[in-house]
């Protein structure tokens, strides 16, 4: 079957929730992808960074071809040999107490919800039902029903009601907005991306998130960092909270924290937060597989060397440096941190989405994300001379 047959069968027998572009790949490998025609692609997209490491990185391949051979899946009836390492590895990589594993991102974001309200409620005092929890406008945390009640994006939210109440959304990166509603006694938490990325890679004001999480302590209310996106190495940092030396009381890992391998998502947080949680509260079948697990433990390994974070931060310069020197006059905004831009256009250049198209005739896979902003994600371990080609072909295209 070649391509177009390919996307005609996907069309036909396939729901329509996504506009995919129009190349069908087989095959990928390191910062690479060959299309079913035997067409070379460089992947600029990363899977929305959850290929961080590349296509098939040859010690996570290694690792998920090991556990498989011993054991895949005992679901949490029963321990692993995996579970407890992979949460004293996790939490000793990021600084904090205890973790809890899970499938998808918008999984750990439900469960920080439900830990955050049970938080309230047992540990601060919270008239029963009354929980609020903050979150920002232009937010993205995933697609459940609960987690788009509080976006304001129309196409992720409209025709889905009815909503979740119990969330209270506050300007992202204005601290003043933060404090004012933080005033109200039943806020529970703020839930917040470091670096909104759905949002087209927007960076708060520098000492947003070291005021924001000041804020909270001061209110007694816990400070999520929802990091699905941003962490992992992509910002030149272990966490994009990292710029600020920030700790938050949960952190959202997801994406790449199953190295392109294995869908692995993890709530990590404190003692007393996570601690709430009782048998029978909450759970998954998945959650915490030995696959997953394993994979996810050779990832932590790798970013223990610091080698992922310090690529993306000079590589990420290096590619800032030559979008904000090189953008042709129809770029409005280049935003980004380490190896993650939002490339903003002005209004009259929009939609975006036909320069994607161009780019993939060229060569280079890139998204649109809404009308006006390309994301630039590509893989941490790209070499400078693909990653300059791949910048070569944007700026072309944005001309
Ligand atoms: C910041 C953030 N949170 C949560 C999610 C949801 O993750 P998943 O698609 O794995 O459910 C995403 C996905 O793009 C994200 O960017």
């Amino acid at each position: 079957m070649d391509s177009a047959s390919f996307i005609t069968l996907e069309d036909r027998a396939g729901a329509h929730n996504y506009h995919p572009l129009p190349v069908v790949v087989t095959h990928g490998e390191g910062a690479w992808v060959t299309d079913v025609e035997g067409r070379r692609y460089l992947d600029f997209l990363s899977a929305y960074s959850a290929l961080n490491f590349g296509h098939r990185h040859p010690r996570l391949v290694e690792a998920a071809h090991r556990q498989l051979d011993q054991l895949t899946l005992t679901s949490r009836a029963i321990h692993s040999d995996q579970l407890g390492p992979f949460c004293a590895e996790l939490t000793d990589l990021v600084g904090l107490d205890r973790a809890l594993p899970m499938n998808t991102g918008a999984e750990a974001v439900e469960t920080a919800i439900k830990t955050a309200r049970a938080w309230g409620y047992r540990r601060k005092g919270v008239p029963a039902g009354e929980a609020v929890i903050l979150v920002a406008h232009q937010n993205f945390h995933g697609r459940t029903t609960t987690i788009i009640s509080f976006s304001d994006d129309p196409v992720a939210r409209d025709d889905f009601g009815p909503y979740t109440p119990g969330f209270v959304a506050v300007d992202f990166g204005d601290i003043d907005s933060l404090r004012q509603a933080l005033t109200d006694p039943n806020v529970v938490a703020f839930l917040v991306e470091p670096i909104q990325g759905e949002a087209g890679i927007v960076v708060p004001p520098s000492g947003y998130l070291t005021a924001a999480a000041a804020a909270c302590r001061d209110a007694n209310v816990l400070f999520i960092a929802d990091e699905i996106q941003s962490g992992l190495a992509r910002t030149g940092h272990t966490l994009a909270c990292d710029a600020e030396q920030v700790t938050p009381d949960v952190l959202l890992l997801g994406k790449a924290l199953g190295g392109g391998i294995v869908p692995i998502s993890a709530v990590v947080s404190r003692d007393d937060v996570l601690g709430v949680l009782r048998p029978g509260e909450h759970g998954s079948t998945f959650g915490g597989n030995p696959l997953a697990l394993a994979v996810a433990r050779e990832v932590i390994a790798i970013l223990q060397t610091g080698e992922y974070q310090q690529r993306s931060a000079e590589l990420g310069a290096h590619m800032l440096r030559r979008l904000r020197e090189e953008a042709p006059p129809s770029v409005k905004e280049v935003r980004g941190a380490g190896l993650w831009a939002g490339v903003e256009v002005h209004e009259q250049f929009a939609p975006v989405r036909p320069r994607c198209e161009r780019a993939l005739e060229t060569g280079v896979i890139v998204k649109d994300t809404h009308a006006t902003t390309i994301r630039l994600a590509p893989p941490l371990m790209i070499s400078q001379e693909d990653l300059d080609h791949g910048v070569d072909v944007i700026i072309k295209v944005l001309g």
